[in-house]
């Protein structure tokens, strides 16, 4: 069972041999290293690269912090963030907390944000629970997650005291450099090593996603099977028509070269929600520089169809859509038939609802490319770890074909830097005396 079918019919666009061939030669690149970005491309072999002994080791620890803990702190932003709640979402049922019996410990995010009523009403929550954090930034010094750390470490000595902290706390971080690795390596915390050469956005299945997800009782060994099949599916030796991901890269750059300057990447099952949020980071972060690449948007449908649906269906021709697709629910409900039929719905009787999200999808995906949005079809065959670690490297196979098929270099993000040397300016942090006259001057 493949884990990702592309259908790219309802596009209108024939690909070119040109393209085909280009995009051979950009996967080539990937897996020869010459390419722009060279020094980040280790998880492009990461999944086969993941050893028993590796996942041995995040499952022990995740084991720790379970026997521990009911409510696990997950603290990271960006690249340190997006993936393990990309495919915590994926894997969970959305009303397990209403569930009274909790069979799993809960994990919770921090320091994505620097909002003080979402850190106050967390740390609130949490003091009626048995807490652990785990603490991941490759830099080490990221000021959103900084913070959140620094809260929850103190929260956590303060009621377990210093020695029982370093149980409690886990550390993912650079092998050498940062603020996090040299307070990891004082206090005694075990720590993962996020590799020199994985970028944040690609390092879902480092320890940045699978400690988390391991602790949240989500199959890792499942997820990295899916993925390391994808590796495979999509090699450089593999041919073009044959490899999803060069077909997906070679058909968005064509579509962007016509003019749709907008991706909304969507899906009919909302728990892909921040499979949404991944991605988008994943293409933003990679592909747009140099005042060019697709601005990746996303859409969760079928209730977005009642918000942006009017836009989709008639606005500015910009848009293309790739939707994930996913064929078979986990669980069955059928709608019953009603003896009065007031709401005249006697027509679905018997039916599954997957049926009729079905429908919505095929109906959907033919009055927009209808209304001139060509729409791109993944198709999973069910949402399980396995199928979501083969989607995750799917995508960030594409993402690097895609990038140097553009001509930029996917791997770098200097564009983020720049509103941090204004806030530290704002801040008056040590070191931005000059800058902080002037940006309060301009104020
Ligand atoms: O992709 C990236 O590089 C960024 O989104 C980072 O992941 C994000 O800024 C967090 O960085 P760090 O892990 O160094 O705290």
């Amino acid at each position: 069972m493949k884990s990702v079918k592309l259908d790219i019919a309802k596009t209108g666009i024939e690909i070119p041999a040109a393209m085909k061939a280009k995009a051979q030669e950009a996967n080539a690149l990937l897996h020869s290293g010459k390419g722009a970005g060279n020094d980040f491309l280790g998880w492009v072999h990461l999944p086969s690269s993941i050893s028993d002994s590796d996942l041995d080791a995040i499952e022990a620890v995740a084991a720790r912090l379970r026997a521990k803990a009911d409510l696990v702190i997950c603290i990271g932003i960006g690249g340190s963030y997006l993936g393990a709640r990309a495919v915590l979402e994926a894997m969970s049922d959305p009303f397990k907390l209403l569930h009274r019996e909790q069979t799993q410990p809960t994990v919770v995010f921090a320091g994505q944000n620097i909002s003080e009523d979402y850190t106050w009403e967390l740390l609130d929550a949490a003091r009626e629970h048995s807490i652990a954090a785990i603490v991941i930034s490759k830099s080490g010094t990221t000021t959103e997650p900084a913070i959140a750390f620094r809260l929850i470490k103190a929260e956590i000595e303060r009621r377990y005291g210093k020695q029982e902290a370093a149980e409690r706390i886990v550390a993912v971080t650079d092998k050498a450099r940062g603020a996090l690795k040299t307070l990891a390596t004082q206090e005694g915390y075990p720590t993962f090593v996020i590799p020199d050469d994985v970028g944040g956005r690609f390092s879902v299945l480092t320890p940045v996603g699978l400690l988390p997800l391991a602790v949240a009782g989500v199959d890792i060994r499942a997820l990295v099977a899916g993925a390391q099949e994808m590796e495979r599916a999509t090699d450089a030796s593999v041919a073009f028509d044959e490899n999803p991901s060069a077909i997906y890269a070679a058909t968005r750059n064509l579509l962007y070269a016509g003019g749709k300057k907008i991706e909304l990447l969507g899906s009919y099952e909302p728990r892909l929600q921040y499979i949404n949020e991944w991605w988008k980071q994943l293409y933003g972060e990679s592909e747009g520089k140099e005042g060019k690449g697709i601005f990746p948007a996303s859409v969760t449908l079928t209730a977005d169809l009642h918000s942006m649906g009017q836009y989709i269906q008639q606005g500015e021709r910009t848009l293309f859509e790739t939707i994930i697709s996913v064929v078979k629910p986990a669980h069955e409900v059928k709608i019953q038939s009603d003896a009065e039929n007031l709401d005249g719905l006697n027509f679905l009787a018997g039916k599954r609802i997957s049926e009729v999200n079905r429908m919505a999808e095929l109906g959907v995906q033919l009055a927009h490319i209808d209304g001139g949005v060509p729409n791109i079809r993944v198709e999973i065959p069910e949402v399980s770890a396995r199928v979501i670690g083969g989607l995750l490297y799917f995508f960030e196979k594409a993402c690097g074909i895609s990038g140097y098929l553009l001509g930029v270099n996917p791997f770098d993000q200097p564009g983020v830097e720049a509103y941090k040397k204004n806030m530290f300016a704002l801040l008056d942090k040590p070191g931005y005396e000059e800058a902080s006259k002037a940006i309060k001057a301009r104020l």
